[in-house]
């Protein structure tokens, strides 16, 4: 899936400056046309974005302008498709204001289902055929014969020799490759570093510039050359996800992140799995899922917007040996705009790093 791809090329424009308050980026003040979704903050506007893209099976150009491809400033041409999109917002907002208590029961993909045009006539194929089930449903049955102190245990003892030796690990700084939408598919340099229990700095070497994607244990934010601004400062579930990533480099301190957990089991790849899900209150919870040996497969969280929840999976995999504990080398991260794939070669534990490269990070800067 490649649907950001049109978002690359030397779309950094002044537009994309936030003003003074980099903390206050706001959709309409960083943007020129909103008329619906105003006053929400950037991240969660592109989310919103990614919500139509995956519903309606569309790529960025199929709603905007195709001038899109060349200047970043296209995005705010009006077209039928999007009048239509806004038209489409005020009707979903009516009708769960209406009918479901303001709840935000129907999204985009209540109707569309990856189609531009809703299916009206009911599928034989579908009623007949095998039931499929997600195994990235948000709601998952709970089985109360396991608990998630088993799984855990099953989780860390594989992982390792126990806790105290994933505890022995304080840092690491990574190199590898990352490859993607916004590189074409190629590989480009790649850095992590990493210090427990929750902070966790990427850094991706582009012939354009650093792409640097940085959680300090409090505050997130990505300097990033596709992003709508050089800077964006994470939010709601961005931020609860930059976090999450951040912990899972050193993934015992993922137990004590979530007030509650509960069993479940699914299916990935024709391949039985367990699923722990985690929940604090307010929160949209995370899916972590473990195939039968113990391992960490896949994590999968959610993140609120205006127009509904938008999902991020995250595969690991290529598990290796450092200082004891076993590390996935190869993590692919999935969401509604875009696919990338973080492969590393060489991870080096227990390494001083210099908290400056945990602080925010300076707006990107085209080379
Ligand atoms: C289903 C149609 C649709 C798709 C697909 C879509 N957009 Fe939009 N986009 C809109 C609408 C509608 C607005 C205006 C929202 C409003 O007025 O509140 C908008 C506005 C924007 C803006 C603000 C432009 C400005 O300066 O005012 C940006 C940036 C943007 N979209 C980026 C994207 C990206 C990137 C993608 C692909 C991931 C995308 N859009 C996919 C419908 C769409
Ligand atoms: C209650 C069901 C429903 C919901 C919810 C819904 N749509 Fe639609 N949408 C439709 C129907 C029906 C059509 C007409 C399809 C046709 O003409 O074949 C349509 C058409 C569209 C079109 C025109 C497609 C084209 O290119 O011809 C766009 C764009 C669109 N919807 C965007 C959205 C967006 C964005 C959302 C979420 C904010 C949304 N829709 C939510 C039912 C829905």
């Amino acid at each position: 899936m490649m649907t950001m791809s049109v978002f690359l090329l030397g779309l950094m424009t002044a537009t994309g400056q936030a003003g003074p308050d980099q903390n206050l980026q706001m959709s309409d003040t960083v943007f020129k046309n909103v008329r619906v979704l105003k006053g929400i903050p950037v991240d969660e506007f592109m989310d919103a974005m990614g919500m139509f893209a995956s519903s309606l099976g569309y790529d960025c150009s199929s709603c905007h302008s195709p001038e899109i491809r060349t200047n970043r400033d296209a995005f705010a041409i009006e077209t039928p498709a999007i009048q239509r999109a806004r038209g489409m917002i005020t009707m979903m907002n009516s009708i769960n204001r209406t009918y479901f208590r303001g709840e935000p029961r129907l999204s985009c993909f209540t109707c569309h289902r990856g189609n531009y045009s809703p299916e009206i006539v009911p599928s034989l194929a579908l009623q007949y055929g095998e039931l499929k089930e997600d195994p990235n449903a948000i709601v998952i049955f709970p089985d109360r014969n396991v608990s998630a102190d088993q799984v855990f245990d099953k989780y860390f003892f594989r992982m390792l020799g126990g806790r105290e030796r994933l505890a022995q690990l304080s840092t690491f700084v990574a190199t590898g490759t990352y490859s993607g939408f916004n590189t074409g598919g190629a590989d480009v340099p790649l850095e992590i570093f990493a210090r427990a229990p929750d902070q966790r700095t990427q850094i991706i070497h582009l012939r354009e510039g650093d792409g640097v994607k940085t959680y300090d244990g409090r505050n997130g934010w990505v300097a990033e050359e596709w992003r709508p601004a050089p800077l964006v400062t994470l939010t709601g579930g961005n931020l609860a996800g930059a976090r999450l990533e951040a912990i899972m480099s050193f993934p015992a301190a993922i137990q004590n992140a979530f007030s509650q957990w509960q069993v479940g089991s699914t299916v990935i790849d024709d391949r039985p799995v367990q699923i722990l899900q985690g929940a604090n209150a307010g929160e949209t919870p995370v899916n972590l899922y473990f195939d039968e040996s113990g391992l960490l497969v896949r994590l999968v969280r959610w993140n609120k917007t205006a127009v509904g929840i938008v999902p991020t999976q995250i595969d690991y995999a290529d598990y290796r040996e450092v200082a004891g504990v076993k590390l996935p080398f190869r993590t692919t991260v999935t969401w509604t705009d875009g696919q990338n794939t973080l492969a590393l070669n060489d991870v080096r534990p227990n390494v001083p790093i210099d908290s400056a490269k945990f602080t925010r990070p300076a707006p990107f800067k085209r080379r």
